[in-house]
């Protein structure tokens, strides 16, 4: 990672319900298969919206397009109302540089399924390192952070092992915990309790429904834990083949949902 110039971290904007994550006919594919069709969603600031749908349906695509770990075809995305893949010069939509897609892909901070930690550093270092090389933050301001967040998800005794020396449960609580060191406006979850032991799963997920509940922080969520989701989410997309079929609130979805491949889903999974 190398380090920029601009010092320290930019403050959330306040959060008032504008629209943080915008969606415009997104197409997806690979090769000839069409993973997202013209996907247009938008998710406002501080809400918490779940993503639910058959395995193959586009969801962790949705995730890895809003990381800039891959681009679209088609459409355009906008977070806090930039434009993810493109950047306005002289007054024309272009291509967005490496410099350009670093500054926005700050506001965005994602957990993935597998906890991806670096395996080299211990828990403390673990959670300092991108802001110190990223946000420009001193590493007694970064070291503070990580100390809070640690208590937020329950490691404070652990700060000083390796990855390797913590269950998979408490791996993932590090994971969210770095994710939230960089202060992002945004938290993408994807599948976050699916590589874990049945046992550890509890755990996570009430970090995360504390996370939910305390903070002000935007969450997109992929998730097959229907209670979890029911608990934290404001808004759910049931999503087949590419395309939100049916959306709403979680008491909505889950109790008299409207299309017969959501009831199907549902009774699939709960
Ligand atoms: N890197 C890739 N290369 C080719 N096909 C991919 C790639 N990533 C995802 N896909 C395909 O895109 C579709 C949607 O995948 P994904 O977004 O992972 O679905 P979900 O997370 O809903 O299970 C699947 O058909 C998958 O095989
Ligand atoms: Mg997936």
């Amino acid at each position: 990672m190398s380090s920029e110039s601009t010092p320290k971290e930019t403050t959330n904007p306040a959060v008032d319900g504008s629209e943080l994550i915008r969606f415009d006919k997104v197409t997806k594919r690979f090769g000839s298969n069409t993973v997202l069709d013209e996907l247009d969603f938008s998710v406002d600031s501080g809400k918490h919206v779940t993503l639910i749908g058959p395995s193959g349906s586009g969801k962790t695509t949705i995730l890895r397009l809003l990381m800039t770990l891959m681009k679209p075809e088609e459409g355009t995305i906008k977070v806090g109302g930039r434009y993810l893949t493109h950047e306005e010069k002289n007054g024309k939509l272009v291509p967005a540089g490496e410099k350009y897609i670093r500054e926005v892909r700050k506001n965005i901070g994602m957990v993935f399924q597998q906890f991806n930690l670096f395996p080299n550093m211990k828990v403390l270092r673990n959670i300092t390192e991108a802001p110190v090389q990223v946000l420009g933050l001193s590493k007694d301001e970064a070291e503070e952070r990580a100390r809070g967040l640690l208590e937020l998800v329950g490691l404070t005794e652990h700060i000083d092992k390796y990855p390797n020396q913590l269950s998979g449960g408490q791996q993932q609580r590090v994971a969210i915990a770095r994710a939230l060191a960089m202060r992002p406006q945004v938290l993408l979850l994807d599948e976050v309790t699916s590589a874990l032991d049945p046992e550890l799963v509890a755990g996570v997920l009430d970090v995360l429904r504390d996370i939910a509940h305390t903070t002000d922080i935007t969450m997109l969520c992929v998730t097959h834990e229907m209670n979890f989701a029911r608990d934290i989410s404001d808004q759910v997309l049931m999503f087949d083949s590419g395309r939100v079929i049916e959306s709403g609130t979680p008491e909505k979805i889950f109790t008299e949902p409207e299309h017969e491949r959501t009831r199907e889903f549902l009774s699939a999974v709960l």
